[in-house]
């Protein structure tokens, strides 16, 4: 199967991270080059890498870039500009856990080193830590594709909302990872892609992704999907995650919801797939969720044309909360979290990574 790289860091400490535009597909092709820190922070914020675990990604190796030239300054400059640096990237996107849990672990990596090694030593074992998130997380999608695929049955038709494949993490994906992991283990699936309007992740981004890697998937507006299901077409759904709680409850794309619903009142199994890193135990539930609003021009000028009346009130939340009860299982690297309960949740994070892998 074809990789997709979707961002990685080129050169040594004084290089840059490289990404795919993902706002440009499927169309166009192109890799961007981030040098400066407000180059991370705006292609975070634009967009032009998504996904929970890859804005992780990229925020860990934004810290490097924006830790360059303080590398050879001072103990005290270096750490006033990590704070600045991590303070402003945490600002970019509030939803996916994966950039404050990656920016934690850089800030903490740095704070380790402390008195023990000088500045361009910490920029240097901060290089190989943003490295290091980048090459689990790979690792953290095969996990995730292995135990997923057993959940699904040769011949199913299987449904998933946004993008949660290679494009939104290091390697083949989360949710599409199951469906990868299915197939090469010689399953034949039919999966199909909801749009995810307004900013249509699974139409540019998923059916791509699936068609480059030689998967059958039809496209579907995000309104069909109750009569995709009342038709008998779909026997699983899996989508992915931005942030989990300690309940269980999921906050996904907005939409995902909806799906959850329909998805119970068809007798659908509905499940999530998402690493450890995109859990926050210390949310209590779905609604103490911060959900990000977007700007209302996605909404009435989507993609260069305008859509609706001059002046008229948008309500524009990107993400939504799925609660535990609609999740039939929760697939993460570590093993599958059923049923979604806030103890299961507790058992799964609190097993060691030898114990989670026998
Ligand atoms: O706004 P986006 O495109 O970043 O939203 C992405 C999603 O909702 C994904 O489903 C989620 O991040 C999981 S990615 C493995």
């Amino acid at each position: 199967m074809k990789n997709i790289d979707t961002l990685h860091w080129t050169g040594d400490e004084s290089g840059c991270l490289v990404m795919i535009d993902q706002t440009l597909l499927p169309l166009e092709f192109t890799e961007i080059e981030c040098r400066t820190v407000e180059d991370v922070w705006e292609a975070i914020k634009m967009l032009r890498v998504r996904g929970a675990p890859a804005i992780g990604i990229a925020a860990a190796y934004g810290v490097c870039v924006g830790l360059q030239a303080a590398a050879s300054t001072d103990e005290a400059a270096f750490f006033t500009r990590l704070d600045e640096v991590v303070d402003y990237l945490a600002t970019s996107r509030p939803t996916a856990v994966n950039l404050f849990w990656a920016l934690d672990r850089m800030r903490k990596k740095a704070q380790l080193l402390r008195g023990k090694a000088a500045p361009a030593a910490i920029a240097a074992a901060l290089l190989a830590e943003a490295r290091a998130v980048h090459e689990e997380d790979r690792q953290m999608c095969r996990a995730i594709g292995r135990l997923g695929a057993t959940l699904l049955e040769d011949g199913q038709g299987v449904l998933t909302h946004c993008n949660a494949g290679g494009l939104a993490t290091a390697d083949y994906g989360t949710a599409l990872a199951v469906f990868f992991a299915a197939t090469e283990a010689g399953k034949t699936l039919h999966v199909y892609a909801d749009e995810t309007r307004p900013l249509l992740q699974g139409a540019r981004l998923t059916a791509w992704e699936l068609q480059q890697r030689g998967i059958d998937v039809t496209l579907i507006c995000d309104s069909m999907a109750a009569q995709v299901m009342r038709e008998g077409r779909v026997q699983a759904v899996v989508t992915g995650a931005d942030r989990i709680a300690a309940n269980g409850d999921a906050a996904n794309k907005i939409g995902t919801y909806g799906v959850a619903l329909l998805a119970a009142a068809h007798d659908i199994p509905f499940y999530v797939a998402a690493p450890t890193s995109t859990f926050d135990l210390a949310t209590p539930n779905g609604d103490a969720i911060p959900i990000e609003q977007r700007n209302a021009a996605e909404i009435t000028h989507g993609f260069g044309r305008q859509t609706a009346p001059s002046g008229v009130k948008v309500y524009n939340p990107a993400f939504d909360v799925t609660p535990a009860r609609l999740i039939q299982a929760i697939i993460c690297e570590k093993g599958i979290i059923r049923p979604v309960t806030p103890e299961c949740v507790a058992e799964m994070l609190n097993l060691s990574d030898d114990a989670a892998g026998s």
